[in-house]
């Protein structure tokens, strides 16, 4: 099978929908997704489950103790071990092969080497969510609504204090699935606060729309400001996720990350596999697909059904081989090179805009050169060598993938390419965005909003870095984590009064 034909198939597949311009939300020609459901990103994620290291814990400065209860607390209800199967098994062997060592077998922990991490998918293949964790909650004294936006938090300020007055949240406004407005609000002369959990995009965009944040920003779209706050929407970051693509003459699995290595030079190296497009009956799933998304270049408003449609029909007139193959990619850790986020407009509906500046620290760079060379090896292991062709050295699969557009910068592939090169124009994200509410900076270690009362952040933009090898564990923790403080927190307050 030929060059061209691959070539052909990579950009048929990841540019259905290739449209440049059309994504105003991002600033770095990376196309991004977000979940607006509950549950959030675990609603549609890769499902990868792995912990955060004790060094990143004892760096936060969370109680190592509680933290482990915490991940234990989520995993009874949203954790699995993975199949492995053939393809992610020939990923694990390469790793091995390579010198990602030792071997760590199934873990959540994070240790160097290469191991299996857990999964958020069941032995039946049904994802688990963070909606699951509801089943621990008290439906008696709960109220969930749902297609509920928040337009923007409500404060008090009590003049009586005089100079050591604060903004109090007391409230907020929010519209329901009709567009009608409602209040919602605290129970007066109680402890009771507002947390706000809407995630690295959400978090900071609300607070702003709420009237904290940069007083010029927020002047330029008329919105009282509450508290100056210029560090809202500071220390964007997002860890940059380069790929190869390689075709394969044996069947594969469907699989997304299963097996992780984790370097000593800041780079986490996943998998995944195989495009479940079934000719018969029309059904697809996997990366690729123009019905998820995840590397579609049309932003999801414009995927009419009559463009998924023509995708669909331009899929089968693909033989069944073109969906065989997969990607082996390196995400670097941290990362140090940090951005920023604006308003657009003053409609939570609508994304924030958003500047990441992928690769700026040359650090970054470097992380992605060792990871990209490693994956190289990986490849051409003997591990590996079933998943291959033999016609196609790693050089043609690189220059392959950096033909095809898996990003809107534009390309340099005329010349013999560099590394540095390849992790530039090949960049996409791995949807791991975190910062905007940073502790220490908009948050307290309380993750207490800085200046005003009765407000907290905790989500995944309080992070100065992103934990582990992918978040979710993480986040789901947190979450655990700061309830049972603040329930302990609150009894004892009770206690000495
Ligand atoms: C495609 C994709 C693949 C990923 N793969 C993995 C993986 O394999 N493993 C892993 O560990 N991590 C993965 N992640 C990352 C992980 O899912 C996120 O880090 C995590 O979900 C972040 O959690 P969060 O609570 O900070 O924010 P989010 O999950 O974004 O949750 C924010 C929530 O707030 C809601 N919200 C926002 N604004 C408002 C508002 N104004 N009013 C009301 N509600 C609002 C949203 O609807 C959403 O429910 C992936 C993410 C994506 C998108
Ligand atoms: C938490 O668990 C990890 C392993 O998962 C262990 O290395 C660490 O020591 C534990 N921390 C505490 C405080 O028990
Ligand atoms: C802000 O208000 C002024 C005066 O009412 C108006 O001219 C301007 O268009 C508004 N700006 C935005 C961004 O809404
Ligand atoms: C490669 O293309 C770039 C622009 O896309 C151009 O500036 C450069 O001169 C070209 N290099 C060669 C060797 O043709
Ligand atoms: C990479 O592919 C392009 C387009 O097919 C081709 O013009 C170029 O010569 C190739 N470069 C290398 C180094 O193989």
């Amino acid at each position: 099978m030929g060059l061209g034909f691959w070539l052909w198939r990579l950009t048929l597949l990841s540019a259905i929908f290739f449209s440049p311009n059309q994504c105003t939300c991002q600033k770095d020609g990376v196309v991004n997704s977000r979940a607006r459901v509950l549950g959030g990103g675990s609603c549609l994620n890769a499902g990868f489950y792995t912990r955060a290291s004790p060094h990143y814990v004892r760096e936060v400065g969370w109680d190592g103790k509680l933290v482990n209860e915490s991940y234990r607390w989520v995993e009874r209800v949203v954790a699995f071990q993975p199949p492995m199967r053939q393809w992610q098994s020939a990923v694990r062997d390469g790793l091995i092969e390579v010198g990602v060592l030792p071997y760590n077998g199934f873990t959540y922990d994070h240790v160097y080497g290469t191991k299996v991490g857990g999964s958020i998918f069941d032995q039946n293949g049904h994802r688990h969510t963070a909606a699951d964790l509801l089943e621990y909650a008290n439906t008696n004294t709960m109220t969930l609504l749902l297609h509920a936006i928040v337009h923007r938090i409500l404060f008090i300020t009590n003049n009586k204090g005089g100079s050591s007055s604060r903004p109090v949240a007391h409230g907020v406004v929010f519209k329901d699935e009709h567009g009608r407005e409602h209040m919602a609000y605290l129970k007066q002369g109680s402890r009771n606060e507002i947390i706000v959990s809407a995630g690295a995009l959400g978090s900071p965009q609300l607070l702003m729309l709420s009237g904290i944040g940069a007083a010029h920003h927020l002047r330029e779209h008329n919105i009282s400001v509450v508290l100056d706050q210029p560090l809202v929407g500071q220390g964007m970051s997002d860890n940059p996720m380069n790929a190869i693509f390689v075709p394969s003459p044996a069947p594969v699995e469907v699989s997304l990350i299963q097996v992780v290595g984790i370097t000593d030079f800041g780079s986490y190296i996943e998998a995944a596999s195989g495009e479940n497009f079934n000719h018969r009956s029309r059904r697809d799933f996997g990366m690729f697909s123009p019905k998820i998304g995840q590397f579609s270049k049309l932003p999801p408003k414009q995927r009419t059904p009559e463009a998924i449609e023509k995708a669909i029909e331009r899929m089968e007139s693909l033989d069944q081989d073109a969906f065989k193959g997969g990607f082996i990619l390196e995400k670097i850790m941290g990362p140090i090179s940090r951005g920023h986020l604006e308003l657009q407009n003053t409609d939570p509906n609508e994304n924030p805009i958003v500047t990441f500046n992928y690769f700026q620290d040359p650090r970054d760079l470097e992380m992605c050169i060792q990871g990209i060379n490693t994956i190289e090896r990986i490849i051409s292991s003997k591990a590996f060598s079933p998943f291959k062709y033999d016609n196609m050295p790693v050089s043609m699969l690189l220059n392959m993938t950096a033909n095809s557009p898996v990003n809107l910068l534009p390309k340099h592939t005329n010349t013999s390419m560099s590394l540095a090169q390849f992790c530039r124009d090949t960049v996409m994200t791995i949807w791991h965005y975190h910062g905007g509410c940073q502790v220490g900076r908009v948050v307290d270690t309380d993750y207490k909003v800085l200046g005003v009362d009765a407000l907290r952040v905790i989500d995944g933009s309080t992070f100065n870095y992103s934990p582990g090898t992918n978040p979710q564990a993480t986040v789901m923790m947190l979450g655990r984590y700061m309830g049972v403080k603040i329930l302990t927190e609150r009894l004892v307050a009770d206690e000495t009064k």
